[in-house]
């Protein structure tokens, strides 16, 4: 087991996450001596020679929330802002790189018209294996900024992508049943703040797919609040995002002074703030 020097927590820390080892990695010291590596990977994730690097992932163990849609808008505002962005599609649906590689045929943008390189990296790969093709990518596209989507369902790729993060985005539309999903999302990133320095990755709550003037988007702050995290700015339901990535573009790209596009200078701004804390 994982020698921890959490002394907030003491031996129940250790106890649990001894247990949270072995339930992740399974029982061979192979596998928790990964989980080991992780852990002191994510205490300096920057790739060597290059300059500091800041990582914002999008979890949700729901699907459908809005995970790949707010990634992508995000990571794009943000490399239109002058940030050299990189997009780690970590979800083995492939929807952001297939979003990235809709051409002219589709009525979208050419291959390579967006502001952001976006890489294919499978979270559920292991731990090690995910910080060193992470690392490659950053090098090679001089990253300063990773965004990484992160797969549905499966909370081991949520956490990988939480441990490294920065700062974890939740996604959580305004409907009950998915306020418990973004707890267990919520719950994730507190795992990996534990693990790490107990700071460390802060936490947003996206207000996502707001439908306006609804009961349901009405109530949804007051139901976030319970979740004891910062709100960022909302993404509302527009046609204009689903337009966009129907046509590989980004929502700047297709409707540069939409409300849409709005939003995701709003949610960038957050974010940047949050960094800076
Ligand atoms: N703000 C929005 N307005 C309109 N449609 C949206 C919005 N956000 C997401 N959608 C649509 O909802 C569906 C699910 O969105 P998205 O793929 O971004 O969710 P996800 O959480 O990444 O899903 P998965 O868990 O399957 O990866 C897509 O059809 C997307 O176009
Ligand atoms: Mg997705």
């Amino acid at each position: 087991m994982r020698e921890t020097t959490d002394k907030r927590h003491g031996q129940e820390t250790r106890t649990k996450y001894g247990n949270r080892e072995r339930e992740i990695y399974g029982n061979s010291s192979i596998m928790i001596s990964s989980f080991s590596y992780i852990l002191s990977a994510t205490r300096d994730h920057r790739p060597r020679g290059s300059a500091t690097v800041q990582i914002i992932s999008v979890i949700n163990l729901k699907g459908g929330v809005g995970k790949t849609t707010i990634a992508l808008n995000l990571a794009a505002t943000l490399a239109d802002q002058g940030r050299r962005v990189l997009l780690i599609d970590a979800d083995p649906q492939q929807s952001a790189t297939q979003w990235a590689q809709q051409g002219p045929a589709a009525g979208g943008a050419k291959p390579g018209a967006l502001p952001m390189p976006v890489m294919s990296l499978r979270a559920d790969d292991g731990a090690p294996q995910f910080k060193t093709a992470l690392d490659q990518f950053v090098q090679a596209a001089q990253a300063t900024l990773v965004v990484i989507d992160s797969p549905p369902e499966l909370s081991d790729p949520a956490l990988v992508a939480a441990l490294l993060s920065d700062v974890v985005l939740v996604p959580v539309t305004p409907s009950p049943l998915d306020l418990w999903a973004a707890q267990q999302a919520v719950e994730t990133a507190r795992e990996a703040r534990t693990l790490r320095d107990g700071v460390k990755p802060l936490i947003s709550l996206v207000p996502s797919k707001l439908v306006p003037h609804t009961v349901l988007a009405r109530d949804l702050p007051a139901a976030l609040a319970a979740l004891g995290e910062p709100i960022a700015p909302g993404i509302t339901q527009r046609v204009a995002l689903i337009e966009a990535i129907v046509l590989g573009q980004t929502i700047r790209a297709y409707a540069k002074t939409s409300p849409a596009a709005a939003e995701f200078t709003a949610l960038a701004r957050h974010t940047l703030r949050r960094l800076t804390r």
